[in-house]
């Protein structure tokens, strides 16, 4: 260990210090991270069905640096891209993947520039990519036009692309699948996640493999890939021009992780489904009321497919059952105040509060 950067030193608890011997980075490289991963795996009590057998857990995954699992991909992505002597990111993104590549690219002392869509990203995300300097370009489009954009980006110059299309970040979010192996000491029986341009159902699908076939389990999961119902192409079969949807971090048509994704669904048993806009708003208001969790919309889309599932007994008996809550609630306080009460407003005194309480 002595020859390598300071920041690779074992003080450093991120993911690259504790699955290096899975990642594709080179030992010379200097790690650049904020100590993300190790996330927490919460049991839903309220979801888990005794008489049935069935067991479900959240990985909070808003429990990351930025907020979100896109830290896991962006601590390699970031690793790489200085490695191979890039001065700077460019990312396409509905919010998550901007705020992320906005904060590894100070971390690594680079410039980011960020494309998103105009109007239609959480109050949070924004401030994020503001906060750390990234260079924040607005389009009058969506997240696909954004991402037809970046992708077309001369390669000469020195820029790297960080959407989930760079491989290091699939890499660097399978680790969320041997964390949870590591933590359950088995694979779940199914995994419940939103998907969206589809990077990180195919992420996990590749960790739980490369576990799998490193002999630490013998199951892998069945992949439930969980949609927004105005934002689903993977249930219709085909890209879906002008998506909708509330849960603006999946407001994606053509994903493009396309054949990734249908790989993991298919060589898992899995399936995908869709959720309106009104169930995932409650299955997000549920997870806060019920289990204490404040998780942004996008990431209740998979708790709203688990509810789904567990009505329409899809699910066998006896199995364990992960949901992945991809991003922090905070980061979309707009959505969360509209749809809670009011704050009651009294005068300062005893009275006026002890009434509002007998209320
Ligand atoms: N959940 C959240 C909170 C997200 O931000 C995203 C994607 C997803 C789920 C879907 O993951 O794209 O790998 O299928 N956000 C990207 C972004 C598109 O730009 O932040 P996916």
């Amino acid at each position: 260990m002595e020859n390598l950067p300071p920041s690779n030193r074992s003080t450093d608890a991120g993911l690259i210090a504790r699955y290096g011997d899975y990642l594709p980075v080179p030992k010379s490289a200097q790690w650049i991270s904020l100590n993300e991963g190790s996330t927490p795996l919460v049991r839903l009590h309220t979801l888990c069905d005794p008489g049935r057998g069935i067991e479900v857990f959240a990985k909070v995954e808003g429990a990351n640096p930025t907020g979100s699992f896109k830290d896991r991909g962006m601590t390699v992505a970031l690793t790489m891209a200085v490695h191979d002597g890039s001065e700077a990111v460019i990312c396409a993104s509905t919010g998550n993947t901007s705020a992320a590549a906005a904060a590894y690219a100070a971390r690594a002392g680079i410039r980011a520039f960020v494309v998103i869509p105009d109007g239609k990203i959480a109050l949070g995300k924004l401030a994020q990519a503001m906060m750390h300097g990234a260079k924040v370009i607005q389009i009058t489009g969506d997240f696909d036009d954004g991402m037809e954009i970046v992708k077309s980006m001369p390669t000469e110059a020195p820029v790297a692309l960080v959407n989930s299309v760079n491989p290091f970040r699939l890499h660097g979010q399978k680790t969320a699948a041997f964390e949870i192996i590591d933590t359950l000491g088995k694979a779940p029986d199914y995994h419940f996640l939103p998907v969206g341009n589809a990077g990180n159902i195919s992420a996990y699908w590749m960790g739980y493999t490369e576990y799998y076939e490193a002999r630490k389990v013998n199951t892998r999961p069945a992949m439930v890939g969980c949609q927004a119902a105005g934002a689903a192409p993977f249930v219709s079969g085909r890209p879906v021009s002008n998506p909708e949807t509330l849960a603006t971090a999946i407001r994606i048509g053509n994903p493009q992780s396309w054949e990734l994704a249908q790989q993991a669904r298919e060589a898992s048993g899995g399936w995908f489904l869709a959720s309106d806009d009104d169930a995932i708003l409650s299955a997000q208001k549920f997870l806060a009321h019920r289990e204490g969790i404040f998780c942004e919309p996008a990431s209740a889309v998979s708790v709203a497919g688990l509810i789904t599932a567990l009505g329409d007994e899809s699910l066998e008996d006896g199995t364990t059952i992960v949901c992945t809550l991809t991003g922090q609630g905070l980061k979309d306080p707009d959505t969360a105040i509209a749809q809670s009460p009011e704050p009651v407003r009294v005068a300062p005194t005893l009275t006026a509060v002890r009434d509002s309480i007998l209320d």
